[in-house]
């Protein structure tokens, strides 16, 4: 199956950006363990970073037909955007949210996620290894065909 894991805003600086928080791992470490994760599982990954919301979104558009499985970082967009939540309702697959920090332990505005309702689940605070626990999920769904 291929999976497009996507990134949103200023998680090209991970490794650089408030490292108590985010970790100092950075994007291309993340990317790259996914990949060759990917292929131990029998997954083709694709990443992709995007600080834009257009772009973001219509690299969802684009999924359809292409990728059978999503995962998703929205970052900040993660709080507010009605725009991107609605692409992911748009098109039929399994999408998970994933967040290196736990949202729910921080600011307010945080504790809110307008994207995770029309995901398949959400999996936050494990920093980096939250991507591969999506993988895992994605391998298992795909060994029981239970999308
Ligand atoms: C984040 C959490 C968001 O609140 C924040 O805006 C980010 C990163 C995370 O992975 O913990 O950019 O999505």
């Amino acid at each position: 199956a291929n999976v497009l894991v996507l990134h949103g805003p200023n998680l090209n600086r991970l490794g650089k950006r408030e490292k108590h928080i985010y970790g100092q791992t950075t994007l291309a470490q993340i990317n790259k363990k996914l990949v060759e994760k990917g292929k131990q599982w029998g997954l083709d990954v694709e990443c992709f970073q995007s600080n834009s919301e257009g772009e973001l979104i219509d690299r969802i558009h684009q999924c359809d037909g292409v990728f059978q499985y999503i995962i998703i970082n929205p970052g900040a967009y993660t709080h507010y955007s009605y725009a991107i939540r609605d692409a992911i309702a748009s098109v039929d697959l399994p999408v998970f949210e994933v967040h290196l920090s736990n949202i729910h332990l921080r600011e307010e505005f945080r504790h809110t996620s307008v994207t995770a309702p029309v995901c398949k689940g959400q999996i936050v605070g494990f920093g980096p290894l939250g991507y591969e626990l999506a993988l895992v999920a994605i391998a298992e769904m795909e060994a029981t065909s239970s999308k």
